[in-house]
């Protein structure tokens, strides 16, 4: 069982000098539990911090966020954060089991449960490594091993695999619908891409630029499990790559002042 995520009216406001700044705007969504949901916008309407007040981060001015926990010892959120947050003194592994370790599992419990994502992520050989030994997709690779680790009721990632290559990009996609359709977990993916919410989201919600409000909700047809040129070869593929792009043409020139 997962965790249902209903957010409700959700406003956020941050201070802006002697001012404030509105990043949410009245913002409501339920998602069932091991629905995969990507949210979609322009820069600064409010993506992140979506996600931190869904992770309890940062206080809603109004509204509410809800985790409907279907297993009260499991932790209700795990985040990867945008851009990799790794501790560049421990070790690879030590990383890893972070989560586990502040949730007070003994040791060889949580390097065991640690081990065994980040060989999922393809990091086996490198569980002694420190982050600057690796590569800037093997750091977020363990970060994302680090969240599944924590087994969370909903997981949250904000822009994943938005700072690397196109390659690594399609090799953690792969990675990570193989992974999800495993665990069949809750998660609330914030990407730019278009294609990369096509291809992994079973719902796609797009917010207008700032403040952000819910302006589509759009359900992605295509069969799970999914593989990635299954999904692209899709001959709705691109009607549907242009619905979203249509939708979002308009606050994006706004939010670059275009
Ligand atoms: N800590 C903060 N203090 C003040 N304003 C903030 C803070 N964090 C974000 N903002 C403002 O809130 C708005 C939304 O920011 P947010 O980081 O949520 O956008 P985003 O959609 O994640 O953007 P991006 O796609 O560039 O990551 C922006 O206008 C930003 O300036
Ligand atoms: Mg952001």
């Amino acid at each position: 069982m997962s965790a249902r995520l209903t957010v409700a009216n959700l406003s956020v406001d941050y201070p802006f000098g002697n001012d404030i700044v509105r990043a949410l705007d009245s913002v409501s969504f339920d998602l069932a539990g091991g629905e995969f949901c990507a949210i979609v916008g322009p820069s600064g309407c409010g993506k992140s911090t979506l996600l931190r007040a869904v992770a309890g981060l940062i206080e809603p001015t109004h509204g509410t966020t809800t985790i409907n926990a279907a297993d009260p010892e499991r932790p209700d959120q795990a985040m990867v954060f945008q851009g990799a947050s790794v501790f560049p003194w421990m070790t690879v592994l030590r990383n890893a089991a972070y989560g586990l370790e502040m949730r007070g599992l003994d040791q060889p419990e949580r390097e065991r449960i640690a081990s065994e994502f980040l060989r999922q992520v393809g990091l086996g050989d490198f569980f002694n490594a420190y982050p600057a030994q690796l590569s800037e997709g093997m750091r977020q690779r363990v970060a994302i091993a680090r969240a599944f680790a924590m087994d969370p009721e909903v997981l949250l990632m904000d822009e994943p695999f938005g700072a690397l290559d196109e390659q690594t990009r399609l090799v953690l996609q792969e990675e990570l619908l193989r992974i999800w359709e495993d665990t069949g977990k809750t998660v609330v993916f914030v990407t730019h891409g278009i294609d990369e919410a096509m291809i992994l989201a079973d719902r796609i919600l797009i917010l207008s630029a700032r403040p952000g409000t819910l302006k589509a909700d759009i359900q992605v047809p295509f069969p799970r499990p999914r593989r990635l040129e299954t999904v692209r070869s899709d001959p709705d593929f691109n009607a549907l790559f242009l619905e979203i792009w249509e939708l979002l043409r308009d606050d994006a020139m706004v939010a670059i002042g275009g």
